[in-house]
């Protein structure tokens, strides 16, 4: 297994070292791989004046999974637009093809509290968002904003074709096939035609996985339900705009930033898998950041790319096991917890590994 490794800006470096350390522990496990560092983002502007720079490309090409930590900071801000760390992102997804994006949001019971909904709505919540991630209507031609008949009318085109939704919706089946059989696919096909057709052959496509139990929503009342029902969903699969609007939410009724790891895959499973979080500048470089969703990351790099389950559920096994002994950071810190940086935190996990 060839990981590249991009630490990136602001407390990514300080992530992604407790992320490597517990990857390193599981080699006693027998587990092999090579660690590759690359530069991404505003450190790749530092380094080599741009943010994706060839030896980068070089790298994730070569490489089977990337692990990233995040990009960007107040330093960058003022660069012109193709310099900004965010075009390092962009840059590697749509390089790589990256049109599977996989974000769980999962609140562990020991941080029920954390969340701004009430705690037996959400405690144990466990769920896993499958967005489509290179397609629909932020893609689609034509666009742009005219004149017409002496007014501007602005306009976008959501589309879709039938190959675009049949691995997207493989990938949430075999996704499903890994955890408890059963997907949800989220569309407006009361509405928008585009969406019909996507609810047509996720149905096609549910004949190759008869083991998964399919069932569909609308994306009104899937968004409504996320905040009612939460824990009724276990696999969710839908379209670029929708997914973005409902992987926030979901994210967002764990009330931890911190936690969430996220991946985004090609057809042949590659992968970059990163915490859903940016590069937390207020924090960076004071032992202060929450390591665990970058370690959480890792874990999925070993289920989804390296198809090395018991070791992605020895790393979640582990992290769970830290929260029930009262360690944490300050970004999931309760009164009466054991108070942690961001080493420590590793030093928690790799015990518990
Ligand atoms: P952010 O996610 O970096 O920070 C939001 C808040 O959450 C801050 O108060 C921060 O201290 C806290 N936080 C974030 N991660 C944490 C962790 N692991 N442990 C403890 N606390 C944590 O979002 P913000 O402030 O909007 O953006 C900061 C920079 O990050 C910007 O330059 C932005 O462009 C970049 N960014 C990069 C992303 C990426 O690389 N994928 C994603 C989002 C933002
Ligand atoms: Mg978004």
């Amino acid at each position: 297994m060839k990981i590249a490794v991009l630490a990136g800006d602001g407390i990514g470096p300080e992530i992604v070292a407790q992320a490597v350390r517990v990857l390193e522990a599981l080699r006693s496990d027998g587990l092999r791989f090579e660690l590759e560092p690359g530069l991404l983002g505003g450190c790749a502007v530092d380094a080599a004046g741009e943010p994706f720079p060839e030896a980068t490309r070089r790298l994730v090409t070569d490489a089977d999974a990337a692990l990233l930590g995040a990009v960007g900071g107040p330093r960058y801000d003022m660069l012109p637009r193709q310099l900004r760390p965010e075009q390092g992102l962009l840059g590697i997804r749509k390089m790589l093809g990256l049109f599977a994006n996989l974000r769980p949001a999962v609140l562990y019971p020991e941080l029920a509290n954390a969340s701004t909904l009430k705690s037996e709505v959400v405690a144990g919540l466990d769920i896993l968002i499958v967005r489509e991630l290179t397609g629909d209507i932020y893609f689609g031609e034509p666009r742009g904003i005219e004149q017409r008949n002496g007014q501007r009318i602005g306009f976008n085109t959501m589309i879709y074709s039938e190959a675009e939704i049949r691995r997207i919706a493989r990938v949430a089946f075999q996704a499903a096939r890994k955890r408890n059989h059963r997907l949800c696919s989220v569309d407006k096909m009361n509405v928008l035609e585009c969406t019909q057709l996507w609810r047509d052959v996720v149905t096609e496509t549910n004949q190759e996985y008869p083991d998964v139990e399919l069932s569909h929503m609308l994306v009104d009342n899937a968004a409504m339900q996320l905040v009612r029902n939460p824990r009724q969903f276990d696999v969710m699969v839908t379209g670029n705009m929708f997914g973005d609007i409902l992987s926030d939410e979901a994210s967002m009724l764990t009330g931890s930033i911190g936690m969430l790891p996220s991946a985004s895959l090609d057809d042949r499973n590659k992968g970059l898998y990163e915490p859903i979080h940016g590069s937390a500048p207020d924090i960076a470089g004071k032992d202060l950041a929450n390591p665990l969703a970058t370690i959480l990351s890792v874990a999925m790099m070993l289920r989804y790319t390296f198809d090395q389950e018991a070791a992605a559920a020895r790393i979640e096994g582990a992290v769970k096991k830290v929260l029930a002994q009262g360690y944490r950071t300050g970004d999931i810190y309760e009164p009466g917890m054991k108070k942690i940086g961001t080493t420590g935190m590793g030093d928690a996990v790799l015990a518990n590994i």
